[in-house]
Protein backbone atom coordinates (compact mmCIF):
# COMPACT_ATOMS: atom_id res chain seq x y z
CA UNK A 1 0.00 0.00 0.00
CA UNK A 2 1.76 3.21 -0.96
CA UNK A 3 0.80 6.56 0.55
CA UNK A 4 -0.54 9.79 -0.57
CA UNK A 5 1.11 12.71 -0.84
CA UNK A 6 -1.85 14.62 0.06
CA UNK A 7 -4.72 14.19 2.42
CA UNK A 8 -8.40 13.78 0.51
CA UNK A 9 -10.03 15.70 3.11
CA UNK A 10 -8.06 18.81 2.32
CA UNK A 11 -4.95 20.85 4.20
CA UNK A 12 -4.69 23.59 7.31
CA UNK A 13 -4.54 26.96 5.54
CA UNK A 14 -1.68 27.74 7.60
CA UNK A 15 0.69 26.62 10.66
CA UNK A 16 -1.07 29.09 12.52
CA UNK A 17 -4.17 27.28 11.36
CA UNK A 18 -3.19 24.10 12.77
CA UNK A 19 -1.61 25.49 16.20
CA UNK A 20 -5.20 26.93 16.54
CA UNK A 21 -6.53 23.42 16.13
CA UNK A 22 -4.74 21.46 17.82
CA UNK A 23 -4.71 23.78 20.92
CA UNK A 24 -8.33 23.76 20.30
CA UNK A 25 -8.67 19.86 20.40
CA UNK A 26 -6.39 20.24 23.57
CA UNK A 27 -7.88 22.32 25.45
CA UNK A 28 -11.21 22.04 26.88
CA UNK A 29 -13.69 20.25 29.50
CA UNK A 30 -9.64 18.32 30.82
CA UNK A 31 -8.08 21.83 31.50
CA UNK A 32 -10.98 23.33 33.34
CA UNK A 33 -13.43 20.60 34.54
CA UNK A 34 -11.25 17.55 35.38
CA UNK A 35 -7.87 19.03 35.93
CA UNK A 36 -8.83 20.98 39.11
CA UNK A 37 -11.05 17.95 40.56
CA UNK A 38 -8.57 15.30 40.20
CA UNK A 39 -5.81 17.55 41.40
CA UNK A 40 -8.04 18.29 44.32
CA UNK A 41 -9.12 14.48 44.66
CA UNK A 42 -5.31 13.46 44.67
CA UNK A 43 -3.85 15.93 46.88
CA UNK A 44 -2.68 18.56 45.13
CA UNK A 45 1.07 19.55 44.53
CA UNK A 46 2.22 16.12 44.22
CA UNK A 47 -0.03 14.91 41.65
CA UNK A 48 0.51 18.57 40.08
CA UNK A 49 4.21 17.59 39.72
CA UNK A 50 3.94 14.27 38.61
CA UNK A 51 1.32 15.80 35.67
CA UNK A 52 3.77 18.19 34.88
CA UNK A 53 6.33 15.90 34.71
CA UNK A 54 4.41 13.45 32.51
CA UNK A 55 3.33 16.33 30.44
CA UNK A 56 7.40 17.31 29.47
CA UNK A 57 8.74 14.05 29.35
CA UNK A 58 5.88 11.62 28.07
CA UNK A 59 3.43 13.86 26.21
CA UNK A 60 5.65 15.96 24.26
CA UNK A 61 7.46 13.25 22.56
CA UNK A 62 4.19 11.27 21.78
CA UNK A 63 2.88 14.72 20.41
CA UNK A 64 5.61 15.05 17.81
CA UNK A 65 4.89 11.18 17.15
CA UNK A 66 1.57 11.08 16.34
CA UNK A 67 1.83 14.21 14.48
CA UNK A 68 5.19 13.34 11.85
CA UNK A 69 2.98 9.84 11.54
CA UNK A 70 -0.41 11.54 10.68
CA UNK A 71 1.97 13.88 8.26
CA UNK A 72 3.49 11.15 6.91
CA UNK A 73 0.37 8.99 6.52
CA UNK A 74 -1.82 11.63 5.27
CA UNK A 75 -4.73 9.57 6.16
CA UNK A 76 -7.23 8.07 8.81
CA UNK A 77 -5.19 6.51 11.31
CA UNK A 78 -5.90 3.16 10.44
CA UNK A 79 -4.75 3.69 6.85
CA UNK A 80 -2.29 5.87 7.63
CA UNK A 81 -0.72 3.06 10.29
CA UNK A 82 -1.22 0.39 7.55
CA UNK A 83 0.55 2.30 4.53
CA UNK A 84 3.59 3.36 6.92
CA UNK A 85 3.74 -0.62 8.25
CA UNK A 86 4.06 -1.76 4.54
CA UNK A 87 6.56 0.86 4.12
CA UNK A 88 8.52 0.21 6.66
CA UNK A 89 8.46 -4.05 6.33
CA UNK A 90 6.55 -4.25 9.20
CA UNK A 91 3.68 -6.15 10.25
CA UNK A 92 0.27 -4.90 9.02
CA UNK A 93 -1.07 -5.24 12.30
CA UNK A 94 0.16 -2.08 13.69
CA UNK A 95 -3.71 -0.88 12.10
CA UNK A 96 -5.04 -2.38 14.79
CA UNK A 97 -3.42 0.87 16.89
CA UNK A 98 -5.77 2.83 14.79
CA UNK A 99 -8.90 1.44 15.61
CA UNK A 100 -8.14 0.95 19.28
CA UNK A 101 -7.72 4.88 18.44
CA UNK A 102 -11.00 5.44 16.62
CA UNK A 103 -13.07 3.08 19.74
CA UNK A 104 -11.44 5.23 22.31
CA UNK A 105 -11.88 8.42 20.78
CA UNK A 106 -16.03 7.71 20.31
CA UNK A 107 -16.08 6.43 24.32
CA UNK A 108 -14.83 9.47 25.40
CA UNK A 109 -17.12 11.55 23.03
CA UNK A 110 -19.99 9.85 24.84
CA UNK A 111 -19.29 11.20 27.83
CA UNK A 112 -18.06 14.15 27.42
CA UNK A 113 -20.77 15.03 25.43
CA UNK A 114 -22.92 14.95 28.89
CA UNK A 115 -20.38 16.59 30.58
CA UNK A 116 -20.02 19.62 27.88
CA UNK A 117 -24.07 19.35 27.76
CA UNK A 118 -24.07 20.49 31.73
CA UNK A 119 -21.73 23.20 31.36
CA UNK A 120 -24.43 24.77 28.52
CA UNK A 121 -27.17 24.36 30.91
CA UNK A 122 -24.55 26.79 33.11
CA UNK A 123 -24.60 29.21 30.81
CA UNK A 124 -28.98 30.12 30.98
CA UNK A 125 -28.26 29.06 34.27
CA UNK A 126 -25.61 31.82 35.74
CA UNK A 127 -27.28 33.76 33.51
CA UNK A 128 -30.60 33.88 34.89
CA UNK A 129 -28.89 35.23 38.12
CA UNK A 130 -30.16 32.18 39.85
CA UNK A 131 -26.37 32.36 41.86
CA UNK A 132 -26.93 36.00 43.16
CA UNK A 133 -24.97 35.52 46.81
CA UNK A 134 -25.73 32.04 46.41
CA UNK A 135 -24.18 29.73 49.68
CA UNK A 136 -22.00 26.47 48.63
CA UNK A 137 -25.00 24.63 49.56
CA UNK A 138 -26.98 26.33 47.36
CA UNK A 139 -24.76 26.10 44.56
CA UNK A 140 -24.96 22.14 45.59
CA UNK A 141 -28.48 21.66 45.30
CA UNK A 142 -28.80 23.81 42.03
CA UNK A 143 -26.17 21.39 40.49
CA UNK A 144 -27.63 18.45 41.90
CA UNK A 145 -30.61 19.69 40.45
CA UNK A 146 -29.68 19.34 36.97
CA UNK A 147 -27.54 16.28 37.34
CA UNK A 148 -30.75 14.33 38.65
CA UNK A 149 -32.93 15.17 36.02
CA UNK A 150 -32.21 12.60 33.24
CA UNK A 151 -34.57 14.47 30.90
CA UNK A 152 -32.81 17.69 30.91
CA UNK A 153 -29.29 16.05 30.67
CA UNK A 154 -30.18 14.10 27.96
CA UNK A 155 -31.68 17.20 26.22
CA UNK A 156 -28.35 19.23 26.83
CA UNK A 157 -26.47 16.37 25.50
CA UNK A 158 -28.48 15.82 22.83
CA UNK A 159 -27.57 19.76 21.57
CA UNK A 160 -24.20 19.18 22.04
CA UNK A 161 -23.99 16.75 19.84
CA UNK A 162 -25.73 17.90 17.13
CA UNK A 163 -23.53 20.89 17.32
CA UNK A 164 -20.73 18.51 17.07
CA UNK A 165 -21.38 16.53 14.32
CA UNK A 166 -22.85 19.79 12.19
CA UNK A 167 -19.15 20.85 12.33
CA UNK A 168 -17.26 17.96 11.47
CA UNK A 169 -19.68 17.60 8.51
CA UNK A 170 -18.47 20.75 7.44
CA UNK A 171 -14.96 19.58 7.08
CA UNK A 172 -11.30 20.97 7.83
CA UNK A 173 -11.42 24.39 6.69
CA UNK A 174 -14.62 26.02 7.07
CA UNK A 175 -15.78 23.63 9.88
CA UNK A 176 -12.95 22.82 12.50
CA UNK A 177 -11.00 26.36 11.62
CA UNK A 178 -13.12 28.69 11.77
CA UNK A 179 -14.49 27.74 15.33
CA UNK A 180 -11.61 27.64 16.91
CA UNK A 181 -9.74 31.32 15.74
CA UNK A 182 -12.02 33.44 17.95
CA UNK A 183 -12.87 30.90 20.97
CA UNK A 184 -8.84 30.44 22.49
CA UNK A 185 -7.93 33.80 23.14
CA UNK A 186 -11.08 34.84 24.47
CA UNK A 187 -11.34 31.75 26.39
CA UNK A 188 -7.35 32.83 28.10
CA UNK A 189 -8.65 36.26 28.45
CA UNK A 190 -11.67 35.21 30.85
CA UNK A 191 -9.28 32.85 32.97
CA UNK A 192 -6.89 35.33 33.54
CA UNK A 193 -9.78 37.78 34.91
CA UNK A 194 -11.10 35.04 36.87
CA UNK A 195 -7.38 34.21 38.62
CA UNK A 196 -7.74 37.77 39.35
CA UNK A 197 -10.36 37.75 41.41
CA UNK A 198 -9.54 34.80 42.88
CA UNK A 199 -6.12 36.61 43.77
CA UNK A 200 -8.51 38.88 46.03
CA UNK A 201 -8.99 36.17 48.27
CA UNK A 202 -5.33 37.38 50.24
CA UNK A 203 -4.83 34.53 52.07
CA UNK A 204 -7.24 31.87 50.10
CA UNK A 205 -5.38 32.73 47.00
CA UNK A 206 -2.09 32.08 48.79
CA UNK A 207 -3.48 28.58 50.47
CA UNK A 208 -4.30 27.41 46.86
CA UNK A 209 -1.02 27.80 45.49
CA UNK A 210 0.48 25.92 48.29
CA UNK A 211 -2.02 23.30 47.71
CA UNK A 212 -0.90 23.34 43.97
CA UNK A 213 2.41 23.90 44.17
CA UNK A 214 3.97 22.63 47.20
CA UNK A 215 4.29 18.67 46.65
CA UNK A 216 3.37 16.57 49.56
CA UNK A 217 4.93 13.58 48.36
CA UNK A 218 2.85 11.22 51.47
CA UNK A 219 -0.22 11.87 49.38
CA UNK A 220 1.01 10.31 46.20
CA UNK A 221 -0.79 7.44 45.66
CA UNK A 222 0.43 4.38 42.86
CA UNK A 223 -3.45 5.44 42.02
CA UNK A 224 -3.05 9.24 41.72
CA UNK A 225 0.68 8.64 39.38
CA UNK A 226 -1.85 6.37 36.55
CA UNK A 227 -4.48 8.95 36.85
CA UNK A 228 -1.55 11.75 36.41
CA UNK A 229 0.18 10.30 33.55
CA UNK A 230 -3.34 9.18 32.02
CA UNK A 231 -4.51 12.79 32.53
CA UNK A 232 -1.35 13.71 30.35
CA UNK A 233 -2.23 12.18 27.61
CA UNK A 234 -6.35 13.59 28.01
CA UNK A 235 -5.18 16.89 28.13
CA UNK A 236 -3.00 17.05 25.28
CA UNK A 237 -5.04 15.06 23.25
CA UNK A 238 -2.88 11.92 22.70
CA UNK A 239 -3.06 8.58 22.41
CA UNK A 240 -6.07 7.91 20.13
CA UNK A 241 -5.21 9.43 16.63
CA UNK A 242 -7.03 12.61 16.96
CA UNK A 243 -3.69 14.75 16.61
CA UNK A 244 -2.35 12.28 14.19
CA UNK A 245 -5.22 12.78 11.78
CA UNK A 246 -5.12 16.71 12.71
CA UNK A 247 -1.23 15.36 11.68
CA UNK A 248 -2.93 14.41 8.61
CA UNK A 249 -3.24 17.93 7.24
CA UNK A 250 -0.85 19.57 8.02
CA UNK A 251 1.71 21.06 4.99
CA UNK A 252 4.67 19.63 4.99
CA UNK A 253 6.94 22.85 5.67
CA UNK A 254 5.64 23.32 8.87
CA UNK A 255 7.96 22.26 12.17
CA UNK A 256 6.68 19.55 14.06
CA UNK A 257 8.73 20.11 16.65
CA UNK A 258 7.93 23.77 17.79
CA UNK A 259 4.07 23.56 16.46
CA UNK A 260 4.23 20.45 19.50
CA UNK A 261 5.78 22.68 22.01
CA UNK A 262 3.81 25.90 21.63
CA UNK A 263 0.68 23.84 22.11
CA UNK A 264 1.61 21.74 25.06
CA UNK A 265 2.53 24.92 27.00
CA UNK A 266 -0.68 26.80 26.06
CA UNK A 267 -2.75 23.47 27.21
CA UNK A 268 -0.67 23.64 30.50
CA UNK A 269 -1.00 27.16 31.25
CA UNK A 270 -4.67 26.94 30.50
CA UNK A 271 -5.05 23.91 32.96
CA UNK A 272 -2.71 25.73 35.63
CA UNK A 273 -5.00 29.02 35.35
CA UNK A 274 -8.28 27.16 36.01
CA UNK A 275 -6.89 25.84 38.90
CA UNK A 276 -5.81 29.06 40.31
CA UNK A 277 -9.12 30.44 39.34
CA UNK A 278 -11.10 27.80 41.27
CA UNK A 279 -9.26 26.69 44.27
CA UNK A 280 -8.87 29.69 46.12
CA UNK A 281 -13.08 30.05 46.12
CA UNK A 282 -12.84 26.34 47.26
CA UNK A 283 -11.14 27.69 50.86
CA UNK A 284 -12.73 30.74 50.70
CA UNK A 285 -15.75 29.31 51.26
CA UNK A 286 -14.95 26.34 53.42
CA UNK A 287 -15.37 23.80 50.86
CA UNK A 288 -13.07 21.01 50.29
CA UNK A 289 -11.11 20.30 47.00
CA UNK A 290 -11.90 16.66 46.63
CA UNK A 291 -15.41 17.41 46.11
CA UNK A 292 -14.98 15.43 42.64
CA UNK A 293 -16.67 16.14 39.42
CA UNK A 294 -19.05 18.71 40.29
CA UNK A 295 -16.40 20.90 41.69
CA UNK A 296 -16.30 23.36 38.99
CA UNK A 297 -19.73 23.30 38.79
CA UNK A 298 -20.51 24.03 41.95
CA UNK A 299 -17.60 26.61 43.08
CA UNK A 300 -17.77 28.96 40.39
CA UNK A 301 -20.93 29.74 40.48
CA UNK A 302 -20.39 31.07 44.22
CA UNK A 303 -17.78 33.39 42.80
CA UNK A 304 -20.03 34.68 40.19
CA UNK A 305 -23.02 35.17 42.49
CA UNK A 306 -20.75 37.13 44.48
CA UNK A 307 -19.00 39.51 41.74
CA UNK A 308 -20.45 42.82 40.85
CA UNK A 309 -21.83 41.88 37.20
CA UNK A 310 -21.24 38.47 37.91
CA UNK A 311 -24.21 36.64 35.97
CA UNK A 312 -23.38 38.09 32.50
CA UNK A 313 -19.52 37.44 33.59
CA UNK A 314 -20.79 33.90 34.45
CA UNK A 315 -22.71 33.75 31.28
CA UNK A 316 -19.75 34.35 29.13
CA UNK A 317 -17.22 31.84 31.10
CA UNK A 318 -19.73 28.94 30.63
CA UNK A 319 -20.61 30.33 26.86
CA UNK A 320 -16.78 30.47 26.11
CA UNK A 321 -16.23 26.71 28.05
CA UNK A 322 -18.75 24.89 25.77
CA UNK A 323 -17.12 26.42 22.80
CA UNK A 324 -13.88 24.82 24.24
CA UNK A 325 -15.41 21.57 24.67
CA UNK A 326 -16.86 21.59 21.23
CA UNK A 327 -13.56 22.04 19.75
CA UNK A 328 -12.39 19.46 21.52
CA UNK A 329 -14.64 17.17 20.58
CA UNK A 330 -14.49 17.63 17.09
CA UNK A 331 -11.21 16.07 17.22
CA UNK A 332 -12.32 13.02 19.04
CA UNK A 333 -15.01 11.63 16.36
CA UNK A 334 -12.38 13.03 13.49
CA UNK A 335 -10.63 10.05 13.04
CA UNK A 336 -13.43 7.84 13.07
CA UNK A 337 -15.27 10.53 10.22
CA UNK A 338 -11.94 9.98 8.09
CA UNK A 339 -11.94 6.52 8.12
CA UNK A 340 -15.85 6.33 7.13
CA UNK A 341 -15.25 8.59 4.12
CA UNK A 342 -12.07 7.11 2.93
CA UNK A 343 -13.26 3.21 3.29
CA UNK A 344 -16.74 2.86 2.42
CA UNK A 345 -17.16 5.80 0.52
CA UNK A 346 -19.73 8.06 2.21
CA UNK A 347 -19.78 11.88 1.71
CA UNK A 348 -18.48 13.90 5.18
CA UNK A 349 -22.08 14.36 6.78
CA UNK A 350 -23.23 11.24 6.84
CA UNK A 351 -20.13 10.22 8.55
CA UNK A 352 -20.60 12.33 11.01
CA UNK A 353 -23.90 12.03 11.66
CA UNK A 354 -23.19 8.16 11.55
CA UNK A 355 -20.37 8.25 14.53
CA UNK A 356 -22.24 11.11 16.72
CA UNK A 357 -25.20 9.23 16.88
CA UNK A 358 -23.66 6.28 17.78
CA UNK A 359 -21.39 8.18 20.41
CA UNK A 360 -24.64 9.70 21.39
CA UNK A 361 -26.47 6.66 22.30
CA UNK A 362 -23.41 4.99 24.49
CA UNK A 363 -23.95 8.52 26.19
CA UNK A 364 -27.13 7.82 27.60
CA UNK A 365 -25.32 5.96 30.09
CA UNK A 366 -23.50 8.42 31.70
CA UNK A 367 -26.64 10.68 31.31
CA UNK A 368 -28.11 7.78 33.96
CA UNK A 369 -24.91 7.38 35.86
CA UNK A 370 -25.94 10.66 37.60
CA UNK A 371 -29.41 9.75 38.43
CA UNK A 372 -31.24 6.67 37.85
CA UNK A 373 -28.39 4.82 36.98
CA UNK A 374 -26.40 5.79 40.10
CA UNK A 375 -26.49 2.59 41.43
CA UNK A 376 -25.35 0.65 38.25
CA UNK A 377 -21.39 -0.21 39.55
CA UNK A 378 -18.88 -1.92 38.18
CA UNK A 379 -15.78 -2.46 39.09
CA UNK A 380 -16.53 0.31 41.69
CA UNK A 381 -17.74 2.27 39.56
CA UNK A 382 -20.40 4.26 38.01
CA UNK A 383 -20.69 3.93 34.00
CA UNK A 384 -19.79 7.41 33.60
CA UNK A 385 -16.41 6.42 35.55
CA UNK A 386 -15.87 3.62 34.10
CA UNK A 387 -15.78 4.53 30.35
CA UNK A 388 -13.54 7.46 31.50
CA UNK A 389 -11.38 5.48 33.99
CA UNK A 390 -11.05 2.96 30.84
CA UNK A 391 -10.15 5.54 28.42
CA UNK A 392 -8.20 8.14 29.96
CA UNK A 393 -6.30 5.49 32.22
CA UNK A 394 -6.07 2.32 30.53
CA UNK A 395 -6.43 3.44 26.35
CA UNK A 396 -4.81 6.01 25.72
CA UNK A 397 -1.35 5.53 27.89
CA UNK A 398 -1.70 2.36 25.87
CA UNK A 399 -2.23 3.74 22.80
CA UNK A 400 0.58 6.56 23.13
CA UNK A 401 2.60 3.74 24.02
CA UNK A 402 2.30 1.97 20.96
CA UNK A 403 2.56 4.85 19.18
CA UNK A 404 5.82 5.51 20.06
CA UNK A 405 6.95 2.20 19.66
CA UNK A 406 5.90 2.34 15.98
CA UNK A 407 7.62 5.68 15.55
CA UNK A 408 11.12 5.11 17.88
CA UNK A 409 11.30 1.37 17.00
CA UNK A 410 9.32 0.60 13.93
CA UNK A 411 9.59 3.65 11.60
CA UNK A 412 13.41 3.89 10.55
CA UNK A 413 15.91 6.63 11.91
CA UNK A 414 15.88 8.31 8.15
CA UNK A 415 12.04 8.58 8.10
CA UNK A 416 11.56 9.73 11.21
CA UNK A 417 14.53 12.28 10.94
CA UNK A 418 13.32 13.01 7.30
CA UNK A 419 9.25 13.56 8.71
CA UNK A 420 10.46 15.67 11.45
CA UNK A 421 13.47 17.95 9.90
CA UNK A 422 14.71 19.00 12.90
CA UNK A 423 17.41 21.26 11.74
CA UNK A 424 19.64 20.53 15.35
CA UNK A 425 20.64 17.35 15.52
CA UNK A 426 21.13 17.65 18.84
CA UNK A 427 17.15 17.85 19.44
CA UNK A 428 16.32 15.20 16.81
CA UNK A 429 18.75 12.80 19.09
CA UNK A 430 17.14 13.83 22.39
CA UNK A 431 13.48 12.90 20.94
CA UNK A 432 14.69 9.98 19.76
CA UNK A 433 16.03 8.97 22.91
CA UNK A 434 12.61 9.76 24.71
CA UNK A 435 10.88 7.90 22.28
CA UNK A 436 12.65 5.00 22.03
CA UNK A 437 13.72 4.59 25.82
CA UNK A 438 12.26 7.23 28.15
CA UNK A 439 9.13 7.82 27.69
CA UNK A 440 7.91 4.26 26.84
CA UNK A 441 9.75 2.77 30.03
CA UNK A 442 7.98 5.50 31.98
CA UNK A 443 5.13 4.15 30.90
CA UNK A 444 5.43 0.88 31.51
CA UNK A 445 6.73 1.75 35.08
CA UNK A 446 3.72 3.34 35.72
CA UNK A 447 1.28 0.07 34.52
CA UNK A 448 3.49 -1.88 35.99
CA UNK A 449 3.50 0.12 39.43
CA UNK A 450 -0.07 0.56 39.64
CA UNK A 451 -1.00 -3.14 39.32
CA UNK A 452 1.82 -3.57 42.30
CA UNK A 453 4.46 -5.07 40.03
CA UNK A 454 7.22 -2.42 41.05
CA UNK A 455 7.45 -0.14 43.28
N1 LIG B 1 -7.96 17.23 25.28
C1 LIG B 1 -9.37 17.47 25.45
C2 LIG B 1 -9.58 18.09 26.83
O1 LIG B 1 -8.66 18.28 27.55
C3 LIG B 1 -10.19 16.23 25.25
C4 LIG B 1 -9.86 15.52 24.00
C5 LIG B 1 -10.06 15.96 22.74
C6 LIG B 1 -9.19 14.31 23.89
N2 LIG B 1 -9.55 15.06 21.85
C7 LIG B 1 -9.01 14.04 22.53
C8 LIG B 1 -8.72 13.42 24.83
C9 LIG B 1 -8.34 12.90 22.11
C10 LIG B 1 -8.07 12.28 24.41
C11 LIG B 1 -7.87 12.03 23.07
O2 LIG B 1 -10.68 18.38 27.19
Amino acid sequence: MTRPTNSIHGEWSSRWAFILAATGSAVGLGNIWKFPYIAGENGGGAFVLVYLVCIALIGLPVMMAEILIGRRGRQNPVNTLKSLSSEENASSTWRFLGWIGLLAGFFILSYYSVIAGQAMAYVFRTLSGVFTGVTADGANSIYQSLTGDPERLLAWHTVFMVLTMVVVARGVKSGLEKLVRVVMPALFIMLVILVGYAANTGEYFSQAVDFLFVPDFSKLTQESILIAMGHAFFTLSLGMGAIMVYGSYLSKSSSIATMSVTVSIADTVVALLAGMAIFPLVFANGMSPDAGFSLLFVTLPIAFGHMAGGALFGGIFFILLVFAAWSSAISLIEPAVAWLVENKQISRRRASVTVGFAAWLLGLLTVFSFNIGEGWILFGMTMFGLLDYLTTNIMLPLGGLLIIVFAGWIMAKNSTQEELAIRSPIFYYIWRILVRYVSPIAIIIVFLNKIGLVG
